[in-house]
């Protein structure tokens, strides 16, 4: 699958939340893909690991920036943008870190209404002012935003009514920046169930080997993003590229 380019310029992407999970494994695809990456994450550890071992698995340390914080700081964002500036056009902000909420998944009778406003601090307002940080840029350069969302979004499941609140309104905001930017392609991806350290807090105790890795996700919205699809439509990146 080919980079879609409108001038030789090399195309950036930030991805948040790449240290481990969908994010890292989107990293990668993109790497892969001839993309520039800016990515993060709040341990610097784990990310400098991932960085170390993602540059090395592409033999080229100069394509991708590794940037420890957390999105709910404002100073990051903007540092995050920056470092995009710095690598080449910003073409594409995926808004994929963020947070479950507690665990087990408590019912909305038991839930502490402080983790809530927390989970939409992470799942929804920081997405916002990471985009609204991007978006001189990708109106410039025509780019895309990819919010990363989930099924606990459109249904009703027992016990996801916290997360799946904030990724509601990730949606809808994501639904409404697609109205009001048409220079800007705005696509909501549900990954579907993956492997990953969410998804196994959510499912505590439990043995998910059943689920695949996030690498599965990843040729999907290489897809979506590469096609060039209409804004503001919700797509599932496991639907289209079948195991
Ligand atoms: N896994 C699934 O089955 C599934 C299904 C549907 C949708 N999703 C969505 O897919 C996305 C990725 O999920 P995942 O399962 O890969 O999650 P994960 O394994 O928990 O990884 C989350 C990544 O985001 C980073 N992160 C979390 N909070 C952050 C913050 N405040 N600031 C900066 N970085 C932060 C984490 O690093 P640090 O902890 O070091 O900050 C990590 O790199 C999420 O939006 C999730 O809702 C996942």
């Amino acid at each position: 699958m080919s980079v879609s380019t409108s001038s030789a310029t090399p195309p950036v992407a930030i991805v948040t939340g790449g240290s481990r999970g969908l994010g890292r494994a989107l990293v990668a695809g993109l790497l892969d893909h001839g993309w520039s990456v800016v990515t993060d994450g709040r341990d610097p550890d784990r990310l400098a690991d991932a960085a170390a071992e993602l540059s090395t698995a592409t033999g080229d340390l100069d394509r991708l920036v590794a940037l420890a914080g957390d999105v709910e700081d404002e100073r990051h964002l903007d540092d995050l943008v920056a470092a995009a500036d710095r690598l080449g056009r910003l073409d594409l902000v995926v808004l994929n870190a963020g947070g479950l909420g507690p665990s087990p998944l408590p019912r909305l009778a038991e839930l502490d209404p402080t983790a809530l406003v927390e989970l939409f601090a992470v799942n929804a307002v920081a997405p916002l002012r990471l985009v609204q940080r991007a978006l001189p840029a990708l109106r410039a350069n025509r780019g895309t935003v990819v919010a990363v969302t989930s099924d606990a979004a459109a249904e009703a499941y027992e016990g996801w009514g916290a997360y799946g609140a904030t990724k509601a309104a990730l949606e809808h905001l994501a639904r409404v920046l697609a109205a009001e930017e048409p220079e800007v392609t705005v696509h909501r991806i549900d990954p579907g169930d993956l492997r990953t350290d969410m998804h196994q807090a959510a499912f505590p105790g439990e043995d998910i080997s059943d689920r695949p890795p996030p690498e599965v996700a990843v040729p999907g919205i290489l897809r979506i993003v590469a096609e060039r699809r209409p804004s503001g439509q919700r797509w599932a990146a496991q639907a289209e590229v079948p195991a």
